[in-house]
């Protein structure tokens, strides 16, 4: 009830009257009285109006199953939500998950991660009380092959969105980070159970720096928080369901082609490697080149310095830039 009270007064966006609360929701003047009490003792500041009725004017930055679900306006993305206070990570809670028949699109939430896990086999930062873990369950009808294509949207729609929205200038690094002022402010791990021909799930994991002060020293050249950058707050539950309503319609657009067609425009434009000269790392094969942009598989194209064209896969890649992580 109260969940539904929150986004109710949420979408009104003024004054809605105790009257109308009470027929939408079938509840007592009462019930409702008190719902406005606890949501205002839970840090949310709700205003009542004698003849008006109740506004919400503040909301603190919460983390809940709750507090995602009234700001959340999604077909099936996080249809389905668990939140962990503290887990050890949210992509090995969504795996469980799905092997227990987890439904697509459901939704795994931490504020904490005790073994946050990035790519490579390396540990992702999870303090608690600042950041965004999240994973998402994916049942995709495609080939394993095409899965990686995956975390591109992705990272498409997390870029998208923090552009768009809090208006950050974010950039992608290819394949899949997010970065800000040349920094990394978000990683993506995606991980899949597939047969040769089947995909059984795809969990992608999205970790993002979001309100904390400070990053650890031996980050510090290369990572950055969205505070940091931006000198402000941000509230974790608006920007998951603002995420979570891009990615949505992004992954629609890539189930029509099943390939990166439709964002390879925007992608390539946001590409902080764009036209810029990299160094790939590829086991047993380094070389300069300079970064065209992607295709429609999200592959790079690198110009060798001889002329030849490379098409580098994501898989066992990495790209730098010749002067460091950017
Ligand atoms: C990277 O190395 O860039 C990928 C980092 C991915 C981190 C996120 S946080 C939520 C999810 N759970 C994990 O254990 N990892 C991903």
């Amino acid at each position: 009830m109260k969940s539904q009270i929150l986004k109710a007064l949420r979408e009104a966006n003024s004054y809605v009257s105790g009257q109308e609360l009470c027929e939408q929701f079938q509840v007592s003047r009462t019930a409702v009285w008190k719902a406005v009490h606890q949501l205002n003792e839970e840090g949310y500041i709700i205003e009542a109006v004698r003849n008006k009725g109740y506004r919400i004017v503040e909301s603190p930055d919460v983390l809940s199953v709750k507090e995602i679900e009234s700001l959340i306006s999604t077909k099936w993305a996080g249809s389905e939500i668990q939140y962990y206070d503290e887990t050890d990570s949210t992509n090995t809670r969504a795996k469980t998950w799905a092997e227990n028949g987890a439904i697509h699109g459901a939704l795994v939430v931490a504020d904490m991660q005790s073994a946050g896990k990035g790519r490579r086999g390396r540990s992702w930062e999870s303090p608690k009380g600042t950041n965004i873990y999240l994973s998402i369950i994916l049942r995709p009808q495609m080939q394993p092959m095409q899965a990686p294509m995956l975390t591109l949207v992705m990272a498409h729609s997390i870029a998208k969105t923090l552009r768009d929205v809090p208006e950050i200038n974010v950039k992608i690094k290819w394949p899949n980070d997010i970065v800000l002022h040349k920094k990394k402010v978000c990683g993506i791990l995606t991980e899949m159970s597939a047969e040769i021909d089947y995909i059984n799930y795809v969990v992608i994991g999205v970790g993002i720096n979001v309100n904390g002060d400070q990053v650890p020293e031996e980050l510090e050249k290369s990572a950055t928080t969205l505070s940091i950058e931006e000198k402000k707050k941000f509230k974790r539950s608006e920007l998951i369901a603002a995420i979570l309503k891009q990615f949505e319609t992004d992954y629609e657009l890539f189930c029509e082609t099943k390939d990166l067609s439709e964002f390879q425009k925007t992608y390539n434009q946001i590409l902080v490697n764009q036209d810029r000269e990299v160094r790939v790392l590829e086991p047993g094969n380094e070389y300069n080149g300079y970064a065209l942009g992607i295709n429609e598989t999200g592959e790079l194209l690198v110009r060798r310095e001889d002329g030849r064209i490379e098409k580098v896969f994501a898989g066992e890649v990495s790209v730098r830039g010749i002067y460091g992580y950017v």
